[in-house]
């Protein structure tokens, strides 16, 4: 796990789309996995914007989403469906027959989500996965104390994160309580992770995550065990971190060859 600390959520996204360019311009037909929420607005806003001005191109590119809300059809204006298309797709050359998201409107859950991971294995696997954190440590919609090994399924979302989500609804109680997520080993069989998280409400989740002993009731954590991870933060994010200053130490002496690998 490499832990990069920056000054601001400016700075994180835009370093964090570096990365997801490089995957892009080494491998044009690379599958990305995507993250929905406010964290990752920021990275995508980045993106649109190399693709306009340094002609970045995603024609090639095929991407899977985490999560989606069961029972939101993909118009209603906070699906995650909305939420993609307003952000990214439609800024970007992706093509619409290689955008994957879970359907929340699925009649046969079961079935869908086993398809979901059938079509993310026919693409090849994911070779870079774009990830937030909830303040409760939950990766995807993987609440605390979901299955280490788990794969695309349906999970209810706990109190804390139906009242976190609310802002995206006309009221609470509007959030639905059920969503598909992609599971933890789902995550987990990603060839890269890129972990966003900005702001002080972050700043606990990040600590138990990155620092804390690796369990179910704090799923960021289990990226201790990926290959590839890099944890991309603001200062208030990296607030609760004890080894925050040795981190920043070692990103500042990285030779520069290195610095975006
Ligand atoms: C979204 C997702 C969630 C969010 C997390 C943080 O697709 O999988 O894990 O990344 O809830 O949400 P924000 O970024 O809104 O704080």
């Amino acid at each position: 796990m490499e832990i990069i600390i920056l000054p601001d959520a400016e700075a994180a996204s835009a370093t964090a789309a570096r990365l997801v360019a490089r995957q892009v311009l080494e491998k044009p037909d690379c599958v990305l996995g995507l993250a929905t929420g406010s964290t990752p607005r920021r990275l995508y806003a980045e993106l649109a914007r190399l693709h306009r001005e340094d002609h970045l191109s995603f024609a090639q590119v095929s991407s899977f989403n985490l999560d989606e809300y069961v029972g939101l059809h993909a118009e209603h204006p906070a699906s995650y469906h909305r939420f993609m298309a307003e952000n990214f797709f439609d800024h970007v050359d992706l093509a619409p027959e290689r955008r994957h998201i879970p359907d929340g409107m699925a009649a046969d859950i079961p079935q869908h989500c086993a398809e979901y991971e059938t079509r993310i294995v026919a693409a090849g696997g994911i070779d870079l996965q774009i990830l937030g954190l909830g303040t409760d440590g939950h990766l995807g919609f993987n609440e605390p104390g979901s299955s280490l090994a788990s794969r695309t399924r349906i999970k209810t979302l706990t109190p804390q994160t139906r009242s976190d989500n609310a802002r995206f609804f006309s009221s609470e109680t509007d959030v639905p309580h059920h969503v598909i997520t992609m599971g933890l080993g789902t995550i987990m069989a990603t060839r890269m992770c890129l972990l966003l998280a900005f702001g002080k409400t972050k700043a606990r989740a990040v600590a138990q995550s990155c620092e804390g002993p690796v369990t179910a009731s704090v799923p960021g954590s289990l990226l201790q065990f990926h290959p590839r991870a890099k944890v991309l933060l603001d200062e208030e994010a990296a607030a609760e971190l004890t080894h925050a200053d040795y981190y920043r130490w070692v990103y500042n002496n990285k030779p520069a060859w290195q610095k975006d690998q």
